[in-house]
């Protein structure tokens, strides 16, 4: 079966919905930054902090294109879009689903979010953070194969919508 890939941002919900849909589907779920952070061995906010974003892009472009095991649900991070060798290879690939977020939504949830601390929301103010959204608000539409618009819905809708979606195609 081919593999599944959700992006979108930060907080937007892609391990939650990518575990179950993975369940769903049949699939195995993996989590890039979960993957990144066992080949780097540490967190990625450590890495940040060590190596700097333009290296932990390069580690994350090098995953991506070297994934070749079929039948799984990725779940990649926010950011992946931003490399356009990494657009380039999503586009290639199918089905690539966009998970549409509200800001009013992701923001409190990542500013609560203890456990993974995101380099690039850290110490950031809503204003700030939606900054860093918005411009990557195309690069995830022109990365997708479809979009799902999660306001409002339940991990289970969402999942319910994505598979009516992949049934159509
Ligand atoms: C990032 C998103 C994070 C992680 C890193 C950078 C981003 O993943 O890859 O902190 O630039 O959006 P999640 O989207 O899983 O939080």
């Amino acid at each position: 079966m081919d593999n599944i890939i959700l992006i979108g941002f930060m907080g937007a919900g892609k391990t939650t919905i990518g575990k179950l849909l993975a369940e769903n589907t049949g699939r195995t779920h993996v989590d890039f930054d979960e993957m990144l952070e066992a080949e780097i061995g540490c967190k990625i906010a450590d890495y940040f902090a060590e190596f700097g974003e333009a290296a932990f892009r390069q580690q994350e472009s090098e995953l991506l294109k070297n994934f070749k095991q079929d039948n799984h649900v990725i779940s990649t991070g926010g950011g992946i879009v931003l490399q356009p060798e990494n657009r380039r290879v999503l586009q290639s690939l199918e089905p690539v689903i966009y998970l549409k977020a509200d800001p009013k939504v992701f923001i409190p949830r990542l500013q609560a979010d203890q456990e993974n601390v995101r380099p690039l929301v850290l110490a950031k103010t809503p204003a700030e953070i939606e900054a860093v959204y918005r411009p990557r608000i195309p690069l995830y539409e022109a990365s997708a194969t479809f979009t799902i618009d999660t306001a409002n819905l339940t991990p289970t809708e969402v999942v319910e919508k994505i598979l009516q979606q992949l049934d159509e195609k």
